[in-house]
């Protein structure tokens, strides 16, 4: 683990052979899972999985295909057999959907086998994240932001359920990865 300025933080040491399974980011569609993630995989040399990606590698469809034409149920369902499979890969950083947590057994799974890491934005900054976004189904209405109002009252009880709730508002990717692995130091 680096620094800024490329020092070495000892204190970082040994951190990913201690948690030794994956490291779980959930969290509302746009509050940076798969970039903070990916930024977090590349500093600890683990692979990195997005459980949407292989939901749409696995149909050989997009998620808004398999919403429109097979519905929001079959799509929990294969996202839920997606996390399950990735959580045997051991040491690994995975980016779930952010409804996975919706699907009871897909939270248990996570809370049995991973590590879990919510990162929690607000909705203002999420709508500016998100602004201009096709390729969310749950997003296409009139008013996005009651739906994403109304989607993070429902989920925090669930993210809450997370070993470590970060703030994102205020830090950078870099920041994020900083602080995240500080904290699961303290954790594990
Ligand atoms: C969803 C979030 C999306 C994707 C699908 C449903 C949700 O993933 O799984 O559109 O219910 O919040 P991201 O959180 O990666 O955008």
């Amino acid at each position: 683990m680096y620094n800024k300025d490329g020092v070495i933080l000892k204190v970082m040491d040994g951190l990913i052979e201690k948690i030794n399974k994956p490291i779980v980011f959930i969290g509302m569609m746009g509050c940076g899972k798969s970039s903070v993630g990916k930024a977090f995989s590349t500093r600890f040399g683990l692979p990195f999985y997005d459980s949407d990606d292989e939901v749409v590698d696995v149909a050989g469809r997009s998620i808004s295909d398999i919403f429109e034409t097979d519905g929001e149920p079959a799509f929990r369902e294969l996202e839920k057999d997606t996390i399950d499979k990735l959580l045997n890969h051991g040491a690994c950083i995975i980016s779930v959907g952010g409804g996975a947590v919706t699907t009871p057994a897909a939270l248990a799974s996570i809370k049995a086998q991973g590590v879990s890491v919510w990162l929690n934005v607000d909705v203002d900054a999420l709508l500016n994240r998100l602004s201009g976004d096709t390729s969310r189904p749950l997003l296409q209405a009139t008013n996005p932001s009651n739906i994403l109002n109304s989607l993070l009252e429902q989920r925090t009880p669930l993210y809450e359920q997370a070993d470590l709730c970060v703030d994102v508002d205020g830090r950078n990717v870099d920041d994020l990865v900083m602080h995240i692995a500080e904290e699961l130091k303290r954790i594990v």
